[in-house]
């Protein structure tokens, strides 16, 4: 079993496919490994991947500020993607890089061992619950997955792109209150 700080290690150094060429800094999640909640997007933009932190541009304060809504910060979550490297252009990640990257996700899970798992957008829902996840229809809906509560949101950058979202989103965050609040019971 590696430590946290070895798997960041890893993450740092990764050569594993050709986004480490491009990279300007890979980019480890980041928060609480405590957390009972895990948070799982896709991949860093361009203001993560100069900063080598999760959210730190215009989606990340809103996804603070939702955080802040239900009373959370992000020092009590744990934010990741599941793709460590900004795609050139901010294009999607091709299924080979999600592919080469799982075993970090997957690798922060088992250390992390959360209680529930939000995915944020459509393209870590598919990946992470289910290949045809319709996030406008299922988003903020929770379903038990081997004693682990998941459900997806929208993208901050979604919702910053059509704000009549915004109310959705809202509710979403505060199921994710409830549904800690019911777990802790
Ligand atoms: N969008 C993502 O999906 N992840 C980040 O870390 C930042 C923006």
């Amino acid at each position: 079993m590696y430590t946290y700080d070895e798997l960041k290690q890893f993450v740092e150094q990764c050569t594993r496919c050709p986004l480490c060429r491009t990279r300007n800094r890979s980019v480890m999640g980041k928060g609480d490994l405590h957390s009972e909640i895990l948070f799982i997007a896709e991949a860093p933009g361009r203001n993560e991947d100069d900063a080598g932190i999760p959210f730190v541009g215009k989606s990340g304060e809103l996804f603070d500020r939702m955080l802040d809504k239900i009373g959370m910060c992000r020092e009590e979550i744990y934010l990741t993607n599941i793709v460590k490297c900004h795609p050139p252009g901010n294009r999607d990640p091709k299924p080979e890089e999600k592919e080469l990257c799982m075993p970090y996700l997957k690798y922060e899970t088992l250390l992390l061992r959360p209680k529930i798992i939000v995915c944020l957008g459509r393209v870590a829902a598919q990946r992470i619950i289910r290949p045809d996840y319709r996030i406008t229809r299922e988003h903020g809906i929770f379903i038990a997955r081997k004693n682990v509560w998941m459900t997806a949101f929208y993208h901050p950058s979604a919702v910053l792109r059509d704000e009549t979202k915004l109310p959705e989103m809202e509710a979403d965050f505060r199921r994710l209150k409830e549904k800690q609040m019911e777990i802790r019971c």
